[in-house]
């Protein structure tokens, strides 16, 4: 069975040389486990859609949960999916625009075809707050 979470977490002072080592560890260990995704951070959070079987979907969010670097991890949406919307990312590092204006723009461009619409509203939202 193939589950779908979507969450968001906070880490207000973490350096950018952490979220490029998280990249690293997801690139490393995804595809291994059968892992694939998407990662927001805006400086302060992060968003992230993880995919994959349910048993190692459960297993990396205990993982990421007790991970020292972020708190707060709250749990938007956990669903059971047919198809993956992101089968080619182990973890794609989507980034948000400087400029609020161009951010819907961006993310709609970036965002993959495949999501739920209510599961990219939630990651749109995420996005264009300050
Ligand atoms: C916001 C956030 C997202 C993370 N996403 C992943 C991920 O997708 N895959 C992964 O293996 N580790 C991820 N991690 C890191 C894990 O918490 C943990 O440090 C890592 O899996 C340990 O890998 P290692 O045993 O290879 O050192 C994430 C951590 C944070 C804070």
């Amino acid at each position: 069975m193939l589950s779908q979470y979507l969450y968001i977490s906070t880490a207000p002072t973490l350096p950018r040389e952490e979220v490029d080592a998280i990249l690293a560890a997801s690139a490393r260990n995804n595809p291994v486990r059968g892992i694939t995704g998407l990662l927001l951070f805006n400086g302060r959070n992060f968003l992230q859609l993880l995919e994959g079987e349910e048993n190692e979907v459960a297993a990396l969010m205990e993982t990421i949960t007790a991970d020292p670097r972020h708190a707060g991890v709250s749990v938007l949406d956990r669903r059971t999916i047919d198809q993956r919307a992101c089968p080619d990312w182990a973890m794609n590092r989507v980034m948000i625009a400087e400029s609020i204006e161009s951010r819907r723009e961006m993310l709609e461009r970036d965002l993959p075809r495949g999501l739920d619409p209510e599961v990219r509203k939630m990651i749109v939202n995420f996005a264009v707050l300050n």
